[in-house]
């Protein structure tokens, strides 16, 4: 086994990352006043980069006011009070030697009408998702089929949000188009049943998520990074394979591959499990059609897991271990014993103490 890529350098475009580990996007609903996030949520993300990450990903910040938004307490990138904080935040990562990327996106049908400002919820089809909200016992609502006008609307609230991080001094945007959210709706043929020109076959389903990528690509300098983060998994109705088949996967990846991104972030539970039926794990099946860096991120959690993970992928990102452990870079860099910690565990995101 290669035992020494994680902490070798990688260029990304015009970046250069001083190791392979990064911290990945965790949405912490902290948000009280004007979609803007707790201080400690803030100081969090700087103190990972002061710990050795190479990147750091942002929570999902939320695309506009009307129907994005999927939980409480989220963030936004629109107003100059929020640039003006994040502005803060990204120097202070960039002056630990790190990268800071935005993650945003639209919830689509995984809303419920309290939570967003105009109580709607869209999706490309009016199909609920089937299993019960767990935020708040009760159903989700049937959404709102999206006409041309909430397209183009959407669409545009993704341009503002990207337009904010460029204001703010991101170094990157990632478009999340993971997790059965509402880009994955519309890759997914679960959620997308569409006869127009936006469902049915895989290039049909990818052309919203390529509107949104194009849109975004024209507010975003070539000298900063747009990445877009993919799942065959939803965080609701989890047991669904949302391509269902290797073929479905990787048409959509071909076609990815094919924009001006920088880099795909495949998302996994756990990134050593074979997709699809195959022997191969997910990032092995990116690679195979794609010629992008690729970042894998799931269960990844000591050097052996990282090294092995990064066989096939360029860049590893870990959730709950750098939610969990402030030391989590120098424990892998130094080969110490860990162990995964669980979805429990990292319920201590939403906790009002400031993590260590
Ligand atoms: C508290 C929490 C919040 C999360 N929020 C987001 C998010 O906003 N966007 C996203 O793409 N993934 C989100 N995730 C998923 C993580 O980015 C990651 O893919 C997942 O935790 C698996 O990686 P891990 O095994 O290293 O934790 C979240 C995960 C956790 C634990």
């Amino acid at each position: 086994m290669n035992n020494d890529k994680a902490f070798t350098p990688f260029q990304l475009k015009n970046f250069h990352l001083r190791n392979r580990l990064g911290v990945a996007p965790m949405t912490r609903i902290s948000s009280r006043h004007d979609s803007v996030p707790r201080q400690d949520v803030l100081d969090f993300l700087v103190a990972r980069a002061k710990k050795g990450a190479a990147i750091i990903y942002t929570e999902a910040i939320v695309t506009d006011y009307e129907s994005a938004q999927g939980y409480p307490g989220q963030a936004r990138m629109t107003t100059q009070r929020q640039i003006d904080t994040w502005r803060a935040v990204n120097e202070a990562i960039r002056a630990a030697g790190s990268l800071s990327i935005m993650q945003m996106f639209h919830c689509g049908r995984m809303a419920w009408p309290e939570v967003n400002p105009a109580g709607r919820s869209l999706a490309p089809s009016p199909i609920s998702i089937k299993q019960l909200n767990p935020m708040t016992g009760q159903p989700y609502p049937l959404p709102d089929e999206m006409s041309t006008f909430d397209i183009h609307h959407v669409i545009n609230g993704f341009v503002e949000t990207a337009k904010g991080a460029v204001e703010a001094g991101f170094d990157g945007i990632e478009i999340h188009g993971a997790h059965g959210y509402l880009i994955s709706q519309f890759l997914s043929a679960y959620s997308n049943q569409r006869n127009d020109e936006y469902g049915g076959t895989p290039e049909k389903r990818y052309r919203f998520a390529h509107e949104v990528i194009e849109a975004v690509r024209l507010v975003v300098p070539q000298n900063k990074l747009l990445t877009f983060r993919i799942s065959d998994w939803g965080v609701a109705d989890m047991d669904v394979s949302l391509f269902g088949t290797r073929d479905e996967y990787q048409a959509i990846i071909r076609l990815l591959s094919g924009e001006a991104i920088d880099a795909i972030s495949v998302s996994t539970y756990d990134y050593s499990l074979k997709a699809f039926g195959t022997d191969k794990n997910m990032a092995q099946l990116t690679r195979e059609v794609s010629h992008l860096p690729i970042l894998i991120c799931g269960k990844i959690h000591d050097r052996a897991s990282a090294e092995e993970a990064l066989r096939d992928a360029d860049i590893v990102l870990s959730g709950k271990s750098t939610l969990l452990n402030p030391d989590w870079f120098e424990d892998v860099r130094t080969g110490k014993t860990m162990a995964a910690y669980t979805s429990e565990e990292a319920n201590i995101a939403y906790s009002e103490t400031p993590l260590p």
